[in-house]
């Protein structure tokens, strides 16, 4: 899968992307990261790529032209490496990358559009600074993301978020191919939260692990889990758990 990046800073991504998980898929090749800076194509001496808003107030805005510019520059950049780049003819990726821009307005974050986002071949994440995007942003782009109802300095956290969270699902990323199933938010978990996990000591300042999940009992552990999935649910997060029987409801 490949991310282009669209962002001011593209320094941020540098340990970001030689790291841990996301760093090892950036070496095994089922990740790709590219980022680019609207600010080669911004205006003037300067190469400014914000000004200030029509109709007066306070902050700058970035150029609508100086971000579509940037995007239509990774497009052609994507397409001429598709024409020597056999992996990436392959993978029929498509002429224009599916276009994301990072702002608290967008859709939030959930593990669904984490993995409508992971079945992309290429997508584009677009970061801002300053205020915001001139409105006509909007028109260049396929959907909107916010990674919380919180107000961050810029995009580049989002956008290390979706890569993240998109990196783990990607084919051969993982060590262990189970361990994106079984975890809070994943279908597998039924709209349940992940139960509670333990490793050794068995006791450790008075606090003990349950005795069901020493003794070796499959179906007991099993059941055990399930229930205090469920109970962690519907005492950490009644939205999910109204939301879960909700659906179970039209099921029937
Ligand atoms: N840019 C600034 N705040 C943001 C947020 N909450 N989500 C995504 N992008 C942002």
């Amino acid at each position: 899968m490949r991310f282009e990046v669209v962002t001011l800073f593209p320094e941020l991504f540098d340990g970001f992307l030689a790291t841990s998980i996301v760093g090892r898929a950036v070496a095994s090749k089922a990740l790709h990261v590219r980022c680019k800076s609207p600010r080669e194509f911004g205006i003037g001496r300067h190469r400014n790529v914000d000004d200030t808003p029509y109709g007066g107030g306070s902050g700058m805005v970035m150029r609508v032209d100086c971000i579509v510019a940037c995007l239509e520059a990774l497009d052609a950049e994507a397409a001429s490496e598709g024409a020597t780049d056999a992996a990436i003819v392959a993978t029929e990726a498509p002429p224009r990358a599916h276009r994301i821009l990072m702002t608290p307005q967008g859709a939030p974050l959930d593990q669904a559009r984490v993995q409508e986002i992971a079945a992309r071949p290429r997508v584009a994440l677009i970061c801002g600074r300053y205020e915001g995007f001139d409105e006509r942003v909007r028109a260049s782009v396929d959907e909107e993301v916010s990674l919380g109802d919180f107000v961050l300095t810029g995009g580049e956290i989002a956008a290390m978020a979706v890569i993240d969270a998109c990196s783990r699902l990607l084919p051969g990323v993982l060590g262990n191919a189970d361990s994106s199933v079984s975890e809070s938010h994943s279908p597998a978990m039924d709209g349940l939260l992940e139960y509670p996990q333990y490793t050794r000591p068995a006791e450790y300042r008075g606090l003990r692990v349950p005795e069901v999940l020493q003794n070796g009992n499959h179906a007991a552990i099993a059941a055990y889990r399930r229930a205090e999935a469920e109970r962690r649910t519907q005492e950490r997060r009644p939205d999910l758990w109204a939301r879960r029987t909700a659906a179970r409801g039209q099921q029937k």
